[in-house]
């Protein structure tokens, strides 16, 4: 059976870190309140010669290194980002460039914190189709250039940060390694809660992130764990199967109530967001990364993906290691 097998990983993180503490000196905030109502200690800020790009390059560059792979069997890149270098070109385009993987097949996709997910199905459909062979999926993204820094209900919530998979498809058994099952979401009545005030085609301007964050996160936390009971139905699991969960790393709470509703223990749930806060498309791999090089995600495991974010958009996808 042809799936597609994350056969490496890899992450990139700017090289400063804001703390709470120093938030506080620029907003009414603290890192009490911080710490209490969303998990998040710190998180990476990029300075100017840091972009989406270059992000996603070191991230992708350590995915292959681990994968064993040379850029140039590569033959598609799909980066997810709702913070691109540009309008256009995508930022995948300079990636494929910068790795030197040039002619293959190369986009962006925008689903905001669910736009890892939405890359990932998009790499394996593609992958299974025969479209490809070899696939980059990164999701990588500059949030602090979006946010508000004088809106303390936002711009304490955000980092920036890329992660990237190699994703090959291979003639597996039934019970080998690959994608199981995957499900996608959108409904665009609640883009109020939840977008960027600015755009080319309405201000001409890049804008400003809003969030009505309660209400966002009465949606996620119903959302979220409806999808994965989708997806473990599609592929004949219950949630006792699943050895981790990485999911988007929103707010420390949507964490432990999405765990909570699936009978999951908090052991189970890879978390950064105290470390990294919400990197919107990059959470996922992210956090993935993260707990592969730490060496508690191991091969042959059956790990869960699932994000919630702007649009409203939302996924999951079922994986064995
Ligand atoms: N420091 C101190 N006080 C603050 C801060 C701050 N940084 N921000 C807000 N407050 C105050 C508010 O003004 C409010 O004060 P009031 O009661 O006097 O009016 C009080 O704290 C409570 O505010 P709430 O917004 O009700 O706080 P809540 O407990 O809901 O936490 C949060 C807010 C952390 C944003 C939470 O709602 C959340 O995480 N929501 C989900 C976000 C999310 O999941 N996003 C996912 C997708 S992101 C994407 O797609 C880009």
């Amino acid at each position: 059976m042809m799936r597609s097998v994350i056969t490496g990983s890899g992450s990139a993180l700017p090289r400063t870190v804001l703390t709470n503490a120093e938030l506080a000196e620029r907003v009414d905030t603290s890192d009490k309140w911080i710490v209490e109502r969303t998990g998040i200690h710190q998180r990476y800020i990029a300075q100017d010669d840091e972009t989406t790009s270059s992000l996603a390059i070191d991230a992708a560059r350590k995915a292959l290194d681990a994968a064993g792979v040379d850029a140039s069997e590569v033959d598609l890149i799909v980066l997810a980002t709702a913070t691109p270098d540009q309008t256009f070109p995508a930022t995948a385009t300079t990636v494929q460039h910068a790795l030197g993987c040039n002619g293959g097949i190369a986009f962006d996709v925008a689903a905001v914190c669910s736009g890892f997910l939405y890359a990932l199905a998009t790499a394996d459909s593609m992958l299974r189709t025969g479209m490809a062979r070899r696939a980059l999926v990164i999701g990588a993204e500059t949030f602090s250039r979006i946010l508000d820094w004088e809106d303390r209900t936002t711009c304490v919530l955000f980092g920036d940060g890329a992660g990237a998979l190699v994703l090959e498809v291979q003639d597996v058994a039934g019970d080998g390694p690959g994608i199981l099952s995957t499900r996608l979401h959108a409904d665009g009545a609640h883009t109020d809660l939840l977008y960027v005030d600015g755009g080319p085609s309405t201000t001409q301007t890049v804008g400003h992130l809003r969030m009505k964050g309660r209400e966002v996160f009465r949606h996620a936390v119903v959302n979220l764990a409806e999808v994965l009971g989708e997806v473990l139905d599609d592929a004949g699991f219950t949630a006792c199967d699943i050895d981790w969960v990485v999911p988007h790393q929103a707010n420390a709470r949507i964490l432990d109530a999405t765990a909570r509703k699936l009978g999951l223990p908090a052991e189970k749930v890879i978390i950064t967001v105290d470390r990294h806060a919400n990197t919107s498309a990059a959470s996922v791999p992210l956090a993935f990364d993260t707990g592969v090089r730490d060496g508690r995600i191991k091969k042959g495991d059956l790990v869960m993906f699932e994000a919630m974010g702007g649009g409203f958009t939302w996924g999951a996808s079922l994986v064995r290691l």
